[in-house]
């Protein structure tokens, strides 16, 4: 297999808690609700199709530079409808509003009640699906446009470098997760200080930006991985400490640090308080940071 050297980890959510990914957690509820959202370096999409089924988006892009994860994010955007609970139901039917919320619907009594289709994913066991495959998709005339799973779609591209169709429009909330020191590993200080200028571009004003950096003492690891990254390291000025102050000069407000997730790992900045078993064999505990677009 060849070296990972964009971060492009095959079985990443193996290691990575991610049913319910608890960095979406630590955002505001309504982050994404009705959002135009993309998610760069998407991976296998976990992230991506979680924003689609559970929080209301009316369409999320999952981009990432490796082709066969982007495969992995379309197989895995077919398992996660697979084993959403089934639309009909015994009292009433489940309508999609706007915001891809699920309208329970009960004709006799008259009542509408709203649950959210959260309560609804991971309905049934995996089994199932590996026993009998997935289930097919109804067509989007059918179950609409801005409701999981049409409502979530993926392109192979390397971001920093080419556009995807979807850029033209701009978005409302473009996320970053674990993917910054990849960009700046490979393209230095001017590559990363380009990746945040064009998130900027892309993003609508008043838009929003969701960054978890990763920490420089992580850095090290990655010399490891190919002589060429290592003096790239070398060359390297900036540290992620300096982030706030690029995005600032671009037109985002100050940084709203939304806090670790908590589910381990080590953070060099002392933000982390908790010291758990996945602290020391996962090492992920890293800051979330939201930015608006104010200008
Ligand atoms: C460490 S993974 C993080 C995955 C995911 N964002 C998460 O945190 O759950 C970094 C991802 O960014 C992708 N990536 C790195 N450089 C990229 C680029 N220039 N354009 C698009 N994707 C990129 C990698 O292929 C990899 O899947």
């Amino acid at each position: 297999m060849s070296v990972p050297i964009h971060g492009n980890y095959h079985g990443y959510y193996l290691k990575r808690p991610s049913v319910n990914d608890p960095r979406l957690g630590l955002l505001p509820d309504d982050t994404f609700k009705s959002k135009t959202v993309l998610d760069i370096g998407c991976n296998e999409g976990w992230v991506t199709c979680e924003i689609g089924q559970s929080w209301g988006a009316h369409k999320v892009i999952g981009v990432d530079i490796d082709d066969t994860l982007i495969r992995a994010a379309w197989k895995k955007r077919q398992l996660v409808w697979s084993l959403q609970k089934p639309q009909k139901h015994s009292t009433g039917a489940f309508e999609g509003d706007e915001g891809g919320n699920m309208i329970k619907v009960d004709h006799d009594s008259d009542t509408t009640t709203t649950t959210t289709i959260q309560d609804q994913a991971d309905y049934f066991p995996v089994s199932l699906q590996h026993s009998f495959g997935p289930l097919p998709i109804p067509p989007s005339q059918i179950r609409g446009k801005h409701v999981f799973p049409h409502n979530v779609s993926f392109r192979t591209a390397d971001w920093t470098k080419e556009s995807i169709v979807e850029d033209t429009d701009g978005y409302d909330v473009v996320i970053a997760f674990s993917i910054s020191k990849w960009i700046h590993v490979n393209g230095g200080d001017e590559g990363l200080r380009a990746f945040f200028q064009r998130i900027h571009s892309v993003l609508k004003p008043g838009g929003v930006f969701i960054l978890e950096p990763q920490e420089w003492d992580t850095y090290k690891k990655v010399r490891r991985l190919n002589e060429s990254l290592k003096s790239n390291i070398l060359n390297l000025k900036l540290r992620p400490s300096d982030f706030e102050s690029i995005l600032g000069s671009l037109g985002f407000g100050p940084a709203r640090h939304l806090g670790p997730t908590g589910e381990g790992g080590k953070c060099s900045d002392n933000h982390c308080k908790f010291l758990t078993l996945d602290h020391f064999f996962l090492g992920f505990c890293r800051m979330v940071d939201l930015y608006v677009k104010l200008r």
